[in-house]
């Protein structure tokens, strides 16, 4: 190859990858597989000349994705997943404010946008509970739990899965409500005298339900939603709100500082905030409580109103310092034996 070819080939890829990242969207989701591709699908179908690059990952995880990428993100929007690492990249200057108006979203939403300064928003609400396979306790003589504190006990020994809170921001939901719910060191206690009976801590926030409902485990800790999915699909899973009291998420929408593709996140923020896309939610079998007031919330939803609820402090909870220090508490007195690679 002479010169020439070689600079017209590094000019022809310099024009091809500057005009395939004006039409890319990156977009990282940390909600359901499912509703993921549904968002995609429909994003696209508004947008023909946007193509949507989608990746489906954890919150935990997908917050140190986007710390190892500051600078140079490969993120343009990240959609879904618990509202307190949300608020810590926002917190950390990793998002950026969207500009989205909030008058259409319940209260609970515009909280998340005025703790972060406008740089992260809320989409969807669930609260967290307990789950277990009727027929395996059943077979086993166990008796279902009603309370957490049932979870410490013997009865439930390796019959029990749970999310480790380094990866999912569900566990970590579980690890701040615990600690909201009993005070800090009665909290890491009670969460070391459940680990006596967990069997393993997944990555993922929804895969101990998954567990449960095929009877791979007894008892999962989860969002309700995430179980009333599988319910509705016919699985033997029950659903129990504990009798203390829980906390719940704000799942959370933003777009990452230095984004490429400013322009597509702005649109693709619009447009998960609008009340018929959030109505669609259920035709991927996602259960949350929707952000826009206007939107229409599926009988199948876990009524939160029901249910006692925890004032969740999002600000505490969603800061750095107070989340590092809980995963380091957690990993000194809980701990999972045996991480997953
Ligand atoms: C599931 C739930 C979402 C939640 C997410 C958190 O997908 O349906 O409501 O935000 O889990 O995922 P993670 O894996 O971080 O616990």
């Amino acid at each position: 190859m002479n010169k020439t070819t070689v600079i017209s080939a590094a000019i022809f890829t310099a024009v091809c990858a500057t005009g395939a990242q004006a039409d890319e969207l990156n977009v990282i989701c940390s909600a359901e597989q499912e509703w993921c591709e549904l968002m995609v699908a429909a994003f696209e179908a508004e947008n023909p000349d946007t193509e949507v690059l989608m990746v489906r990952k954890s919150s935990g995880e997908t917050l140190a994705q986007i710390r190892a990428e500051a600078g140079n993100p490969k993120i343009d929007v990240w959609w879904g997943g618990t509202g307190d690492p949300h608020l810590i990249a926002a917190e950390e200057g990793l998002t950026q404010e969207s500009g989205a108006s909030t008058d259409e979203l319940l209260g609970w939403a515009r909280n998340m946008s005025d703790i972060s300064n406008g740089r992260t928003v809320g989409i969807y609400a669930g609260a967290l509970g307990i789950g277990y396979n009727s027929e395996i306790l059943e077979e086993r003589n166990i008796e279902p739990p009603a309370c957490w504190i049932d979870l410490t006990d013997a009865r439930f020994a390796g019959e029990i899965q749970v999310a480790n809170p380094n990866s999912s921001g569900t566990a970590y939901t579980e690890l701040a409500t615990f600690v909201q719910l009993f005070g800090e060191d009665e909290a890491f206690r009670l969460l070391a005298e459940i680990g006596e009976n967990v069997n393993s801590y997944t990555r993922s926030g929804s895969a101990p339900s998954k567990a449960a409902a095929r009877g791979e485990t007894g008892v999962s800790i989860g969002f309700m939603h995430d179980m009333v999915k599988l319910a509705s699909t016919g699985f033997p899973l029950e659903i129990v709100a504990p009798c203390e009291g829980t906390g719940y998420e704000v799942g959370g929408l933003s777009i990452i500082e230095g984004a490429r593709n400013l322009e597509g996140a702005q649109a693709w923020v619009e447009f998960a905030l609008r009340a018929d896309i959030q109505s669609r939610a259920p035709e991927a079998d996602s259960f949350q409580v929707p952000s826009n007031s206007n939107a229409e919330v599926a009988p199948e939803s876990p009524d939160l109103a029901s249910i006692k609820l925890i004032d969740y402090d999002f600000a505490t909870y969603g800061s750095s310092d107070t989340r590092a220090r809980l995963l380091t508490r957690w990993d000194a007195e809980v701990g999972d034996p045996n991480p997953e690679q």
